[in-house]
């Protein structure tokens, strides 16, 4: 079996890209974790990731006059590795257009809300705002508008009364370290393909329905 070589792109602490790594590690996986690149040289994931056997890199944003040299620079990076596949985890640049193209069909993004609510930043503090009942995660694949692109897999987690933005935060971190193996795995097996702005393929199973509250 072939393995698609896949980069993780990480800002900070990296509890995405360690799922990824350890799911990886099953010899059946189809995709092998080819490379760990920050564009902050102190996040922690870094050295994380090495720890873990992962080559790791840094391009650090801030050395770049604009978003393209710095985007080129990587480029080169992702080149070099021979790099096939991204998978956006915790990754806090937008891209331009151009980036975007080069990578159109072969870049995940993982987002800590139910696309296409709650865009941005901040999810948690916003849905506790608005009194949402269910709350959640989305990988996606990336498009040129922020927090866009077709969907491969979400997650859903009841909003507690309790819940404070931290501990709301946690539950759904814990859907995303599931939901983003499962749709690497989908995707880089082929399994899931992009039909317009939807992804179609995946069993869908028979999982019932979260209903919050629930029946007294
Ligand atoms: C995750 O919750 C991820 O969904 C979010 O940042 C966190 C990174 O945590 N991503 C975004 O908000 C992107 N818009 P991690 O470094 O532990 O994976």
């Amino acid at each position: 079996m072939s393995r698609l070589r896949t980069a993780i792109l990480i800002s900070g602490r990296g509890s995405n890209m360690d799922a990824l790594i350890d799911a990886a590690r099953a010899p059946d996986f189809p995709a092998d974790i080819a490379l760990v690149v920050s564009n902050r040289p102190e996040a922690s994931g870094l050295s994380k990731a090495k720890a873990k056997g992962v080559a790791v890199a840094a391009v650090d944003h801030k050395i770049y006059a604009g978003r393209e040299e710095f985007e080129r620079s990587l480029q080169i990076v992702l080149e070099t590795h021979r790099i096939e596949f991204l998978c956006l985890a915790g990754f806090m640049r937008l891209f331009t257009p151009w980036f975007i193209e080069q990578w159109r069909g072969r870049m995940l993004n993982i987002h800590p809300a139910l696309l296409p609510a709650y865009r941005g930043l901040h999810t948690h503090e916003r849905a506790l705002a608005d009194g949402v009942k269910i709350h959640g995660c989305t990988v996606h694949f990336v498009a040129p508008e922020m927090d866009e692109g077709p969907i491969v897999a979400q997650a859903a987690v009841p909003v507690l009364d309790a819940d404070t933005p931290e501990t709301l935060g946690a539950r759904v971190l814990e859907q995303e370290h599931m939901i983003y193996p499962l749709a690497l795995r989908l995707v880089a097996s082929g399994t899931v393909q992009v039909a317009g702005n939807r992804t179609r393929g995946a069993a869908t199973g028979s999982a019932p329905a979260l209903v919050v509250p629930s029946a007294p």
